[in-house]
């Protein structure tokens, strides 16, 4: 059931050689996904010899295969997990009943429209990341910057492949577009205003796997419940790969804390000036790049209040994340307090979906900040690293625009927009880190901002040559 098919042009396990009609779609879609990987994907790099998993089935014992080749030629296909026998739709007003193989045309635009919101995503950060090899600080994280960019790459394909299998000439016209907006340009940006924030540094790569990869998280989670089979099966295994891009993020973070506190006892001070002296990132400044990427990655979630998130779940489309560890899976009965700065309103629970899925995604959030803080703690320091409040820096939802410091306090305009530089990184911080940013490739060494990780990839040696760049 699960075997991939290599002698394929698309590795696959969806038996697309017995769908002509849609095996040639695909195939034609192919070659413009090359070219847009080769003008929007990392740059530069298209002859190194990359260390790289690449997925081969969706075994839980073995779906990976590591050996070393070059970007370009990375077998992107398409697996869905295998099919649950007898599988019933888990919530909303259908539960109970078969879930749906097909796509039901009452639902056909909105499942098309958070399939692409979903595949739009995952092009746009690989372009996001597109320069940051130039000043890896190692090549064992050059190596997992490229990983994550083939895998992004791979979702993309996931996508596509839904909207070409089940959505027509809609979905077709649908997959030429995910190639044709890109991040932060100004005529045709991506969707979502997270994926078009310029990354120019790798203290923003390690907070945006943190935080913005676990939105993702949350989303194929939410969607891993879907009455849709085929959607629910492919983002069951997009989950498998995701775990390493946050992965990344969480260790990434683990090692600038490790190096700066290695910094700040060698030097006895926790005088910032003198950390960034030395070519450390003081803990003040990663708190500010903790707050932009975890504010920008809350707005994913949606509105507090949303309509549409009662129409999604009600109909079977998305549920909650973990949708089983719940009590109740309808809700028609149930409310929820939100605040708002006009006061606490109580909406109904199915249109409170997307605060509820913030919740938990915040919660996750938390699991990283509790390890660096015991770092902190055990080098005998007083600072501890938080989230910022959900009603801070927000953009949609009540709290859009709303002057509102990092605890979520409401203040007076003049005091925010005066205080936004404490609390975000102003131009200074971004210099002072870009500044660190210095190229770093001979095998096992580390940028000094940075402490080594502590194993390589596969059971490999830290020292191994990740990426062969002759
Ligand atoms: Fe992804
Ligand atoms: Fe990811």
């Amino acid at each position: 059931m699960s075997s991939i098919d290599y002698a394929e042009k698309i590795p696959n396990n969806v038996n697309l050689q017995n769908d002509r009609t849609l095996q040639r779609a695909l195939e034609h879609w192919q070659p413009r996904f090359l070219q847009w990987w080769h003008e929007m994907g990392p740059t530069d790099f298209e002859s190194a010899n990359v260390y790289l998993r690449t997925a081969i089935s969706v075994d839980a014992q073995g779906w990976a295969h590591y050996g070393a080749l070059k970007m370009p030629d990375y077998r992107w296909g398409i697996f869905l997990a295998d099919p649950v026998a007898d599988r019933k739709i888990g919530f909303g007003d259908q539960m109970g009943q078969p879930v749906w193989q097909q796509v039901p045309g009452e639902y056909r635009s909105t499942l098309r429209r958070l399939i692409v919101t979903q595949g739009d995503t995952e092009p746009a950060s690989v372009e996001q990341q597109r320069m940051l090899g130039h000043t890896c600080p190692s090549i064992y994280d050059l190596r997992n910057l490229f990983q994550i960019n083939v895998e992004e790459g791979r979702h993309l394909w996931a996508m596509v492949y839904l909207l070409h299998a089940y959505f027509g000439r809609d979905g077709r016209e649908e997959a030429e577009e995910l190639l044709a907006r890109h991040s932060g340009d100004q005529n045709k940006p991506r969707i979502l205003t997270t994926f078009n924030e310029p990354m120019l540094d790798w203290l923003s790569l390690f907070c945006f796997t943190y935080f913005t990869d676990r939105d993702g998280k949350y989303q194929l989670k939410s969607f891993a419940e879907s009455a849709f089979d085929p959607l629910s099966r492919t983002c069951r295994f997009m989950l498998t790969e995701e775990a390493h891009h946050m992965f990344v993020g969480e260790t990434g973070i683990s090692r600038v804390v490790k190096r700066t506190l290695e910094v700040m006892k060698e030097l006895g001070t926790d005088d910032p000036a003198r950390i960034r002296a030395h070519g450390a990132i003081d803990l003040p400044t990663l708190q500010k790049y903790l707050n932009f990427w975890c504010s920008s990655s809350l707005d994913l979630f949606g509105s507090e209040i949303s309509s549409n998130s009662a129409s999604n779940f009600a109909s079977g489309m998305k549920g909650r994340p973990d949708e089983t560890t719940y009590d109740d899976h309808v809700l028609r009965d149930k409310t929820m307090k939100l605040g708002t700065p006009e006061g606490e309103q109580e909406v109904p629970m199915l249109n409170a979906l997307n605060e509820v899925m913030r919740e938990s995604y915040l919660k996750d959030c938390e699991i990283g900040l509790k390890r660096w803080n015991r770092m902190i703690e055990r080098a005998g320091h007083d600072l501890r690293l938080t989230l910022p409040s959900s009603r801070f820096r927000r953009s949609i939802g009540p709290w859009a625009g709303v002057p509102v410091d990092t605890h979520g306090k409401m203040i007076d305009r003049a005091e925010y927009e005066r205080r936004l530089e404490d609390w975000i990184p102003n131009e200074r911080d971004r210099a002072f880190v870009a500044s660190l940013m210095k190229k770093v490739v001979e095998p096992g060494k580390m940028a000094g901002w940075i402490a080594p990780p502590e194993r390589g990839i596969n059971n490999l040696a830290i020292e191994h040559e990740y990426v062969g760049l002759h």
